[in-house]
C-alpha cells in the first residue's frame, strides 16, 4: 500500500492576483489530507473519499475530482486500463472551499503513487503532479495552492510565465490564527473567469487595484519576515478591501472579517477563492485566537484555530 500527505494551506496575501503574476504569500496549516494507494485485480481506479467535509462538497465536486485524477494520471503515465487501484483519502483538513483542499489531495495522491509504484518522486515532481490535478478544479491554477500542500511552510510564491518560482519565507515563530467557514462552496473556475471578464472591461480600474496589490505584498513580506504583526494585519485588511474591489467577497465573508475585527483581530481577510468558503483573521496569543473562533462559533459557524508559520 502507498501512502501520501497534502498540506492544508491559508493564502495570506494576493490570491487572485496571483493567477496574473503578481506574488502571492501563503502558508502551509497544521491539518492535512492523506492518500492511500493499493493495487487490485482487474481495471480502472476507484475513489474511496473519508475526508470530512463542509455539507455538500465531495458531491459538488466529484465531476472535478475525476476530471483532476484522469490529468494526474496521464501525466503519471498511470494506465488503469491494464491496472486496478484504489485510492482513500482521508486525514483531518476539511474538504471546503478556502483552505487548499483540492491541492492538498492532489498532492497526497502523487506522493501514494510514487510510494506504491516506487517511482521516487521527489518533491518539484509532485508538485507537478499536483499542479496537472488542480486543472481540473481551476482550469488555469497559478500554482500557489498546489506548492503550498506540496512544500510546507510559508511560502513567497510568483508565477512566471509558465514556470513558477517559490522562495521559503522564516517567521520568528509560529503565529495563531482563526480561520472562519461560510459554509457555502465556490466554484473556482467561475469565480477566477468572472474576475478575468471585469478586469477586461474595466481595464483601467483593476490596473490600478493590481499595482496597489503588488505594492501591498512586497510589504508585507518585509512586516512578516520583521515580526512587526500589527502592520502585517493591517495590510491583510487592505488586502480584503482590494479582494472585494474585483469582486470575490460575500456578505457571509464580510460578516466574519468584521467579526473578528471587531474581537480583537489584528487583521482579517477572505482567503483563497472567495465568494464563500473561509476567511482568515491574524490572532497571535492562544487567548486572542480563543475569544475570535469563540465569537465566530456564536454566530453558528465553524472555525478552525490553527497556526501559520510552522
Ligand atoms: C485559490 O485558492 C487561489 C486563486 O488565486 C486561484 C489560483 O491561484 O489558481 C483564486
Amino acid at each position: 500500500m502507498g501512502k501520501g500527505i497534502g498540506f492544508g494551506k491559508v493564502i495570506l496575501f494576493n490570491e487572485h492576483f496571483v493567477v496574473y503574476g503578481l506574488p502571492a504569500i501563503a502558508s502551509a496549516i497544521e491539518a492535512k489530507t492523506t492518500a492511500l494507494v493499493e493495487r487490485r485485480a482487474g481495471a480502472g481506479l476507484e475513489i474511496i473519499d473519508e475526508r470530512p467535509e463542509t455539507k455538500g462538497y465531495k458531491a459538488e465536486k466529484a465531476g472535478q475530482q475525476k476530471e483532476s485524477l484522469d490529468l494526474m494520471l496521464k501525466v503519471m503515465n498511470i494506465d488503469t486500463t491494464k491496472n486496478a487501484y484504489r485510492v482513500t483519502l482521508g486525514g483531518d483538513l476539511l474538504a471546503a472551499s478556502g483552505v487548499g483542499a483540492s491541492a492538498a489531495s492532489c498532492a497526497a495522491i502523487a506522493r501514494a503513487f510514487s510510494d506504491e509504484l516506487g517511482l521516487k518522486y521527489s518533491d518539484d515532481k509532485v508538485n507537478k503532479v499536483a499542479y496537472e490535478g488542480e486543472k481540473g478544479y481551476h482550469g488555469t491554477p497559478s500554482g500557489v495552492d498546489n506548492t503550498a500542500a506540496t512544500y510546507g511552510g510559508l511560502i513567497w510564491y510568483k508565477r512566471e510565465g509558465s514556470s513558477q518560482r517559490m522562495e521559503r519565507m522564516k517567521l520568528k515563530k509560529p503565529v495563531e490564527v482563526v480561520m472562519g467557514n461560510t459554509g457555502l462552496i465556490a466554484d473556482t473556475k467561475s469565480v477566477v473567469a468572472a474576475v478575468k471578464e471585469r478586469r477586461e472591461k474595466e481595464p483601467e480600474k483593476y490596473d490600478l487595484i493590481f499595482q496597489e496589490a503588488e505594492e501591498l505584498v512586497q510589504d508585507s513580506r518585509k512586516q512578516l519576515e520583521a515580526f512587526n504583526l500589527k502592520k502585517v494585519g493591517e495590510n491583510m485588511d487592505q488586502n480584503h478591501t482590494l479582494l472585494q474591489q474585483i469582486g470575490v467577497s460575500c456578505p457571509e465573508l464580510d460578516l466574519l472579517v468584521d467579526l473578528a475585527r471587531n474581537n480583537g483581530a489584528l487583521g482579517s481577510k477572505l482567503t483563497g477563492t472567495g465568494r464563500g468558503g473561509y476567511m482568515v483573521a491574524l490572532t497571535p496569543t492562544r487567548v486572542l485566537q480563543e475569544r475570535v473562533a469563540r465569537a465566530i462559533e456564536k454566530k453558528g459557524f465553524q472555525a478552525l484555530r490553527t497556526t501559520i508559520g510552522v
